[in-house]
């Protein structure tokens, strides 16, 4: 999808490496570079998960570099019939480029994928100060994130 002359949206590429992936990811954490080995396996092994994995990304045109990314995971249930649900993760935006409306842009593309892989419902966990960013989007609070680190 091209949203106006200079920035282009797509499914993440098996070289995408090279245009900074991961300097978007440290806007998040901790993202050290992987090899490109190391890179076109983990994104073989996702790939290889059909219908599961869908990662989106911003490109600048001019500079072909990654400015946005962001994923939908789809988890099949047994219960709601076999229900499908949307896991959105790991949302990023280039700081130079925040408050430009690529957030609402990635959330909207990956809502349209989840939709048309037929998930029920779409939901995500995020820090307090980014809820009304999610509001924006159009998404409500419901309960509580728990964690335990292995
Ligand atoms: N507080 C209040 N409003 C906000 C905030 C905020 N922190 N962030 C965005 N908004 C509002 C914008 O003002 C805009 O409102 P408007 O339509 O009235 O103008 C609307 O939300 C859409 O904002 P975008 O311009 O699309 O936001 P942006 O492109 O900057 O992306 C994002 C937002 C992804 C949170 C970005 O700031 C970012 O990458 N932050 C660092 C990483 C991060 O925290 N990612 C989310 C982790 S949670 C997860 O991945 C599930």
């Amino acid at each position: 999808e091209q949203l106006g002359p200079d920035l282009h949206l797509r499914p993440l590429a098996s070289d995408d490496y090279k245009r900074g992936h991961f300097d978007v990811l440290s806007v998040l954490t901790a993202a050290p570079l992987l090899s490109p080995k190391a890179y076109k396996e983990n994104f073989d092994e996702l790939k290889a998960c059909a219908g599961t994995y869908f990662i989106i990304v911003i490109v600048d045109v001019a500079s072909d570099k990654i400015v946005g990314s962001g994923s939908v995971i789809v988890e099949r249930k047994f219960l709601r019939a076999a229900g499908l649900v949307g896991h959105i993760e790991d949302i990023a935006v280039s700081k130079a480029v925040q408050g430009k409306k690529l957030g609402l842009r990635i959330i909207n593309a990956l809502e349209e994928i989840g939709r048309a892989r037929g998930c029920y419902k779409i939901i995500l966990d995020c820090s307090e100060k980014n809820i009304p960013f999610y509001e924006k989007c159009g998404f409500k609070h419901k309960e509580f994130q728990m964690v335990r680190y292995m």
